[in-house]
């Protein structure tokens, strides 16, 4: 069973223990509601060389909501999750903080409606921001506008309160971690981040936490999104220099005949995320669509030499 830990101070008590017994501190952050794709996290930090002490952190963090977008909604099952995390026998503790936040004084109902994210809405205790200026503007940035800011900010505290040496990252959210690596270069700070690999239900769906409020028939539709991506991938490789817009072109199509509504398709350089013109080198074609009122993102690595 993991230790449960709420308060920031014994979080960090607890990781400077595990580190003074010669353990390397792995965190895997997650939002909770756990599946397969955050279970690969934790397999991912267990395997990582030398005693490792595997701390997963469950914070549904509401700098990174938009006050439109679905923070009241977003699915939660902690006791669920604690069960699953107990079956893999690799955690040895969980971070679950009530509140990652100092809160201020609660603002006006119209300024909350104004706020930029649900954090502010909710008061005015904090102020200081992690902005990782280009990579949080592209693709996901660009319809979510304060949604990378509120990522790298509560990313930094965890990284502040827990002080991993190791901290494990999904490349299902391909520009979230990017936007990490690149935060932790430019900032210095001491903590190697690990991308792992998309987990994929059996058809192809890429694993989410929002999965579960897609409708049966919304469900099948979102296939579309899996089996557009590999069917790129597969144009990509038989065609040298394939041109993003015709990619692209097919991709919306797909998605737009089975009925979801795209918000982005875009074919990037795997590092910077800089757009790309012709796939000559090694890209990542990232996506994010509507189907029904659950707005999914998925993308795909091509190696090309
Ligand atoms: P959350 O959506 O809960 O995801 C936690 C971690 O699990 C992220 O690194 C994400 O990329 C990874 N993940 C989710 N689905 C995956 C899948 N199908 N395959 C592989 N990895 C997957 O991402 C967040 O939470 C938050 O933004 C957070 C980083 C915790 C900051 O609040």
């Amino acid at each position: 069973e993991p230790e449960v830990i709420r308060d920031k101070a014994a979080m960090r008590a607890w990781s400077r223990r595990q580190r003074a017994e010669g353990k390397t501190v792995v965190l895997v952050p997650t939002m909770g509601f756990l599946h397969e794709g955050h279970l690969s996290l934790v397999s991912a930090a267990a395997a990582v060389p030398g005693p490792v002490a595997v701390v997963v952190s469950i914070y549904v963090n509401p700098s990174q909501f938009a006050p439109t977008e679905d923070l009241a909604t977003y699915p939660s099952d902690l006791a669920g999750d604690l069960r699953k995390l107990a079956s893999t026998g690799a955690v040895h503790a969980v971070f679950n903080p009530p509140d990652l936040y100092h809160r201020g004084a609660a603002v006006s109902a119209r300024r909350a409606a104004e706020a930029p994210s649900c954090l502010d809405a909710g008061g005015d205790g904090h102020e200081t921001w992690i902005r990782v200026e280009r990579l949080e503007k592209g693709l996901c940035g660009a319809s979510r506008p304060v949604f990378f800011r509120g990522v790298a900010t509560v990313v930094a505290k965890l990284f502040n309160v827990v002080e991993p040496d190791v901290a494990m990252f999904g490349k299902k959210d391909y520009q979230q971690w990017r936007l990490i690596c690149r935060m932790v270069r430019d900032l210095d700070f001491a903590v190697e981040i690990v991308g792992s690999e998309i987990v994929r239900e059996a058809d192809g769906l890429a694993m989410s936490s929002r999965n579960v409020r897609l409708s049966p028939e919304e469900r099948e539709k979102a296939l579309s999104i899996s089996r557009s991506l590999v069917n790129a991938r597969t144009a990509a490789l038989n065609n040298s220099n394939s041109a993003s817009e015709h990619i692209k072109d097919q991709i919306v199509q797909t998605l737009t005949e089975a009925g979801g509504r795209v918000d982005y398709v875009e074919t990037v350089e795997q590092e910077s995320l800089v757009p790309v013109e012709t796939i000559d080198r090694p890209v990542v074609i990232c996506v994010a669509a509507w189907f029904g009122k659950v707005r999914l993102i998925d993308n795909i690595e091509i190696h090309i030499q």
